[in-house]
């Protein structure tokens, strides 16, 4: 298909009749398929069932009897074993629950009622639901449940551009250094939700020493796909040590879970932040909870063998399912809109989605058209505070969960919709 603005009006009214009928097809079929959901398929949790089996003796280490109270922050040998493959501090971490989510929310929950240490750790800052709503910038297209969560306590969210490397640490710079109710930033370094980019260390650099009026300003760095690599292998920078480097040892909250590792909601959330920081939610905790279940901690530690290259080695395996479907709906992307100018994407270098961008004012259309032909897209908006996307033009496409046949299926549904609402929005029928 050429680029459909330089056809004749004819050619274009005969593509839009060509795409209505395809649609038209399309929806006769009464499909009911899904390509909102951001998990893994059975494909790729069969490769995780060890791991139910994997517990033949409850004593962790110390003789820590996993079926009991206690060890409020987890258990240290699964500290080790996110310690060495994530490059975390142990000392300076919490292990436990099945969600980082839990651990975020848990976070601005402190943050909001208690207050915390600020960033240079010398003094406590008060909650930040006192004075002015608290900023907070969102790179955008983002997670929605990042943006849910901050609007959840009150938070004001503030879009700010995603590059191809990172947020536009310009526009960051320049929010937080002038305004004092600018008290964080969301960040998922590795293989971003939803455009699968990486952050570069000079980004994250910028992210360390960035001089913001707020004293409390933090990072809120959600490497939920650090090891979740596709093809070539990134590693996030080491954002804990850039900002004990720059001054700041507690600006930086470090969120993972092993959801897309093992079992989404039956995994072992973790959060990793400065020391004083760190003491003080341990204080919180231990009024929450007496401790995490303990039980998935050890059987995470003996599934790997306590060997971060053991996480790695399982992460290449299920890397080999998820690829097929990644390049199957590029593929697909480039084979019905390249060069036609009705749709544009990046490659995600990895991660779990592909972000991609139809014409302005299209969005919605699209998710609502392909909704009523059988295939469910995540709403369009999702990818912006609010739900709004100003130009109505960016879907996140989660292609982990269908198998191949369902997605070749869901796909022609996307395309035959991106192409109806794109050309009907430009022919004004
Ligand atoms: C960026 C990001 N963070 C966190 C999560 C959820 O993680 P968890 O299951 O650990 O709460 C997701 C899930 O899609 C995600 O995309």
């Amino acid at each position: 298909m050429p680029i459909w603005s330089e056809l004749g009006k004819k050619d274009q009214q005969e593509l839009l009749a060509e795409s209505r009928a395809r649609y038209d097809g399309l929806k006769a079929r009464s499909l009911r398929l899904d390509l909102s959901r951001g998990k893994p398929g059975p494909d790729a949790l069969d490769f995780s069932n060890g791991i139910l089996g994997a517990l033949e003796d409850y004593h962790a280490e110390g003789g820590i009897d996993v079926r009991n109270y206690g060890v409020v922050d987890g258990l240290p040998e699964l500290k080790r074993l996110f310690a060495d493959l994530l490059g975390v501090p142990a000392g300076n971490m919490i292990v436990g629950g099945n969600s980082s989510l839990t651990h975020m929310y848990n976070t601005f929950a402190m943050l909001y009622l208690f207050g915390a240490p600020d960033g240079m750790g010398d003094m406590d800052c008060r909650p930040w639901h006192r004075g002015d709503a608290a900023k907070i910038l969102c790179p955008v297209p983002g997670y929605d449940r990042h943006f849910n969560l901050s609007a959840d306590f009150g938070a004001k969210l503030v879009n700010i551009p995603m590059e191809k490397d990172g947020p536009d640490m310009d526009e960051a710079e320049r929010l937080a250094a002038s305004d004092p109710s600018v008290k964080g930033i969301w960040v998922v370094p590795l293989y971003s939700n939803p455009a699968g980019s990486v952050l570069s260390r000079e980004k994250a650099l910028r992210l360390a020493c960035m001089k913001a009026a707020a004293p409390d300003f933090r990072v809120f760095w959600d490497n939920a796909y650090g090891v979740h690599h596709l093809w070539e292998e990134h590693e996030a920078p080491d954002i804990l040590s850039m900002c004990c480097e720059a001054g700041y040892p507690e600006r930086a909250f470090y969120f993972f879970s092993t959801s897309k590792v093992n079992f989404p909601g039956s995994g072992v959330g973790l959060v990793a932040t400065g020391p004083k920081t760190i003491e003080r939610m341990k204080v919180h905790l231990k009024l929450q909870t007496i401790g995490f279940d303990k039980i998935p901690q050890l059987r995470t530690v003996r599934f790997f063998d306590g060997k971060a290259e053991n996480v790695r080695l399982h992460m290449t395996k299920l890397a080999k399912v998820l690829r097929p479907k990644f390049e199957f709906v590029m593929d697909r992307l480039d084979a019905e809109f390249g060069g036609t100018g009705l749709l544009s994407y990046e490659r995600p270098l990895g991660g779990y989605f592909i972000s991609v961008d139809v014409p302005e004012g299209c969005a919605k259309k699209v998710v609502e058209i392909a909704s009523e032909a059988g295939a469910a897209l995540t709403p369009a908006g999702a990818t912006f505070p609010y739900g709004k996307d100003p130009k109505d033009s960016n879907i996140r496409i989660a292609p982990t969960f269908p198998s191949l046949e369902d997605l070749a299926d869901t796909l022609d549904i996307f395309c035959a919709s991106v192409k109806l609402a794109a050309l009907e929005k430009y022919l004004a029928v």
